[in-house]
């Protein structure tokens, strides 16, 4: 009943054409590249401007005694909305911040094992293996692939496991090609082997209804300039209780004994802009007057259709599953015999039109991820342009 009604909203360009008019035009590019950052609304965008000429006239004192007292109430928020305590979540940069945090955080020793994925982020793998190298852990690749079914990607984790996992490194959703994780299984199974679980959660909170609690989850790790349409440079680390006090912090805080959860905070940096984090709390009132399930609903909508539009192009080869409800705003194709490198260059030089290309490992291809504030025109826009594009480069390329 509520999936019935939630997909109705979904579909009703009218009020969605309302939401867009909250966002800064995107010019002079069709942006289809939100799963990198994503446009904050207007009003976010005044109230950075507006913090930083507060900050402007009386710094020292506007950032950290004025702007900063609504730190605690914006954490609560943010509790509120991902279902955790507010004495769990640490104010950060962005994901890669977080992830760092856990990676170089969790105390191993020399011939402890990691689980992580060729899937995982880059710089994920590049911190796991720069433990390996510098302490001696061992770094153990799960070698399952992104279509696999979730029944087999948990029998290759589970395979993989020994009485030396300590951690098991997992990403919510691979911003490769949308795909999703059963992640709540992944971390039941871990905690009953003693297995600490840390949680790329990058590209689902906020983009759909995400629960720490549920997830029952180490370390959940999210940067909220993507879906959640905060300025950019804000990010958030949940460390769920039973972990804050032995894991270190990336940098020595001030207050000793570093034993909270405010050991992790972005201002255990030095002096930061506190403009940016000042502008997450207009962000989360505008999020929540669409709301997590509505917002998947609509990008699952967008995806489907501009994928029912493109299918009949010519070699077009979509690489992410559409029919699941966890299909949400990424998808990732190709275009078989063109050179998706020109094909991505061509789309934004010559038809204005701004994807990614991605590839990792065998797959290639370029990534869509459409947003709220974008209506299903723009995708009609983008697969006349995608079609003209494939029919002059099989001329050209
Ligand atoms: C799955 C995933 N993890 C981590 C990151 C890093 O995010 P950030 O650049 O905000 O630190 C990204 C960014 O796209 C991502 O998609």
């Amino acid at each position: 009943m509520t999936y019935f009604a939630v997909d109705q909203a979904a579909e009703d360009e009218s009020e969605w054409e309302q939401i867009r008019a909250q966002y800064p035009a995107q010019e002079p590019f069709l942006n289809l590249n939100n799963a990198a950052v994503s446009p904050p609304p207007v009003v976010v965008q005044e109230a950075v401007v507006d913090a930083y000429r507060f900050i402007s006239r009386n710094p020292d004192y506007n950032m950290w005694s004025r702007l900063d007292a609504a730190l605690p109430g914006i954490k609560r928020e943010l509790a509120e909305l991902i279902d955790c305590a507010p004495e769990e979540i640490a104010l950060n940069r962005n994901s890669s911040e977080g992830l760092s945090t856990a990676i170089f955080g969790i105390p191993l020793n020399k011939g402890d094992q990691v689980l992580i994925s060729p899937w995982d982020y880059p710089s994920v793998c590049a911190g796991w293996f720069q433990r390996q190298q510098r302490e001696g852990i061992e770094v153990v690749n799960c070698g399952f692939d992104l279509m696999d079914s979730d029944e087999d990607i948990i029998d290759t984790y589970v395979a993989a496991m020994t009485p030396f996992t300590r951690v098991l490194q997992l990403t919510h959703m691979y911003h490769w090609n949308g795909r999703i994780l059963p992640i709540r299984r992944l971390c039941e199974i871990a905690r009953e082997r003693n297995i600490i679980t840390i949680v790329d959660g990058a590209q689902t909170f906020a983009q759909m209804q995400v629960s720490f609690r549920q997830l029952d989850c180490d370390f959940f790790v999210t940067s909220l300039h993507k879906w959640l349409g905060a300025p950019v440079g804000n990010g958030m680390l949940i460390v769920n209780k039973r972990q804050i006090e032995q894991t270190w912090p990336l940098l020595a805080p001030f207050d000793q004994p570093a034993v909270h959860i405010d050991k992790f905070d972005h201002w255990n940096l030095g002096t930061y802009n506190s403009a940016i984090q000042a502008a997450i709390a207009p962000a989360i009132e505008f999020h929540k007057t669409i709301g997590a399930s509505r917002m998947h609903a609509r990008l699952r909508e967008l995806t489907r259709y501009w994928v029912g539009l493109a299918q009949d192009i010519p070699g077009f080869r979509l690489q992410t599953v559409t029919d699941t409800d966890s299909l949400g705003a990424i998808s990732l194709f190709s275009i078989d015999s063109l050179d998706m490198r020109k094909l991505e260059r061509d789309l934004r030089d010559n038809h204005q039109v701004h994807v990614k290309y991605r590839t990792v490992k065998h797959v290639e291809g370029l990534r869509v991820s459409p947003h709220i504030y974008m209506l299903k025109r723009d995708l009609d826009t983008f697969v006349t342009a995608l079609r003209n594009a494939v029919e002059e480069g099989s001329r050209r390329f």
